[in-house]
Order: structure tokens, then sequence, then C-alpha cells
């Protein structure tokens, strides 16, 4: 008996040093004192022994059980601080390595002009209204007061899909839907694309416009040499200033094209303004009683100012960009500049 539980000690002994994880030592003990364990075995074996050896046999039995547990809960110590070290080892952080960083991304120029002027004019009490990019004639041209001979009409600047229906070639389409749906007061701001057959450094056929529409009684041109006062000052330099030069749209009467001072050089004349210390932001005028005519607006009780932007002018011109095609080309060196 003596010599057999010393050759189980042994084997134990080797067991345990075999196993190099928690688990392999939990497997390892229970060959020997688990339920099918070879302890286990023993102590069934105790039946079978004469009555009066069994005290003597229980208790060589009892002590090899002890043995045996001291012998694994010293091994199991032992594994645990080597686990827990190479743990800790492959869990270990350097913080002086430099960190990774995650890209930012930033809204599209366009965008991000779109949505400064949209906090200019909603600050004024101005309303979104976005019309269809697919026109008819009518709202594009003929409710606009546009003859068809205007050459504004002809195939070569407006994208037509059918004789009837075309890629709208300005917002200013918007004013007449709104004035359909809505009786003065109106004021409505309409952001939108819009679509012409132009291509230069300065022009695309695609590009935005930022229309806006005021219909209420007793509005004069006044108001609108008001209006754009407060937008220059806002948009481009608190000292800006704006001016009104005539000029012509057949849906506006009197029409005029708005320049603002130029912010480059505080109008004393650069290559930005072409030495003029003017640069030329937008059209507008007061709405032609026929356009009002046209959306069942009685033009001897209301009057209203219209006006109609570039939005790519009004980045390019805020932000020193040079040529359209940057808005188009997606090069992200040219994206990362407009990041907050
Ligand atoms: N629709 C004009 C254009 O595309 C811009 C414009 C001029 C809009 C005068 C207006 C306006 O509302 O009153 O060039």
């Amino acid at each position: 008996m003596e010599e057999e539980n010393e050759k189980i000690i042994e084997e134990a002994q080797s067991a345990a040093e075999q196993a190099t994880t928690s688990r392999g030592l939990y497997e390892a003990k229970m060959k020997f004192l688990g339920r099918t364990g070879k302890v286990t075995a023993l102590l069934k074996s105790m039946r079978e022994i004469a009555a009066e050896q069994r005290p003597a046999f229980g208790k060589k039995v009892n002590e090899l059980r002890e043995r045996l547990e001291a012998l694994f809960a010293a091994h199991e110590a032992k594994v645990k601080e080597k686990e827990l070290a190479s743990k800790l080892e492959s869990e270990r952080v350097d913080v002086t390595e430099p960190g990774r960083h995650t890209a930012k991304g930033a809204l599209h120029p366009i965008t991000r002009t779109r949505n400064e002027l949209i906090d200019i004019f909603a600050g004024m009490g101005f309303e979104v209204f976005e019309g269809p990019e697919i026109e008819s004639e009518y709202y594009n041209f003929t409710a606009l007061n546009t003859p068809a001979d205007h050459p504004a009409r002809d195939m070569q600047d407006t994208f037509y899909i059918t004789d009837e229906f075309l890629l709208r070639t300005q917002t200013s389409a918007g004013q007449i839907r709104l004035m359909e749906q809505k009786k003065p007061p109106i004021k409505m701001l309409s952001p939108g694309r819009v679509f012409r057959s132009d291509d230069d450094a300065t022009h695309s056929p695609m590009f935005h416009q930022m229309e806006g529409l005021v219909v209420d009684k007793g509005i004069t041109l006044c108001d609108l040499k008001g209006m754009l006062d407060q937008f220059a000052r806002t948009m481009f330099a608190e000292t800006s200033k704006t001016r009104l030069r005539p000029s012509y749209f057949p849906f506006t009467e009197p029409s005029v094209e708005v320049d603002v001072s130029c912010s480059a050089c505080g109008g004393k004349g650069c290559p930005l303004c072409k030495g003029t210390g003017w640069i030329e932001v937008l059209g507008a005028g007061m709405v032609n009683r026929r356009v009002l005519e046209n959306c069942g607006v009685d033009p001897d009780e209301y009057t209203g100012f219209a006006f109609g932007m570039g939005i790519e002018r009004i980045a390019m011109l805020k932000y020193g960009i040079n040529h359209i095609r940057l808005f188009t080309e997606n090069d992200v060196r040219f994206l990362e500049q407009f990041k907050d």
C-alpha cells in the first residue's frame, strides 16, 4: 500500500509538471481526484477489504488524497501566475506610441455655403421651398414672362427632355410653384441644382442656385437693397457694401444686377475684382406684374422683389476658389480644406 501510494504521488507529480495551462492541470487533477479518478477507485475498493483492515486502509487513502490535493494546489498557483504574466504581457499598452488618427469628414463647400445662406435668410424670416429639378417649359419660362423667342429657350442653352419638359435652368421656376400654392405675404428661399449647356472655368453644366422671393403689400426696391446689405455684411465682411446696376430679366421690372464691395481689397481694386473694387454676386428686381398675374396675385394690391444667386459663385468668392470644376472633382486635398 505504502509503495503503491508513492507511485501514485510520483505519477501525479509528473502529470502536474507537464500541464502548462489551468485547464490541462485541472484535467490531470481529475485523473486522480475526480469522480472516476484513482483515489475514488481506491475508496470504492474498500468494500472488498477485510473489516479489521479497513480503518488503516481508509487512513492511508485519506493521507494520499490530502497529499495529492496539496500537490495540485501548489502547481495551480504556479500555472495561474504564469498565465497572468503572459496575459499582461500580451495586453500591454505602450503609452509612448503615437496615436492612430481617425479621418474626419467635412461638409462639401457647396453644402456649407448653401447652409450658410439658408442661416442668414432664415434669420430674416425666409422659409425654404424646394421645387423639382425636372420642370415644364411653363414653370421654367412661360410663367416667368420669358417669351418663346427668348435666347435662353434655345436648345444651345437648355437641356430639353421632351418638347414640354426640361432640366430647370433656374430656381426661379420655384417662384411660380410657390405662388400658386400660397397667398402673400410670402418670404421664400429656394435652393437647388440647375442645368445649362455651358462649360468653362466659371460655368458648369450643373450648378446650384439660391432663389429668394418676397411678396407683400407695399414692398419696394428699398426693402431689397436693405436686405442685400444685411446679407453682404453677414456673408462677406462687416464693412461690405452693395450697389445696384440696371439690368434686364424677363420676370422682374425694374431689374438689377447686384455688386458687393470686394472683400479682398476692401474696394480699392485688386486682381479678384479686376481693379473695379466691386464684384457681381446676383441678379434681382421687382417681380414683374405679369408674373404676379400669372399666379393669380393682384399686382395692384401686392408688390414683391426676387433675387437669384449662384452658390458656386458665392463659394468661389468667399473661399478664393479659381475653378468651378474643383467642386465636382472630389479631390480630397481640396475638400479637406473646408474642415471646421
Ligand atoms: N434666374 C436668374 C438667372 O438664372 C437669376 C435671377 C435674376 C433670379 C433676377 C431672380 C431675379 O429671382 O429677380 O440668371
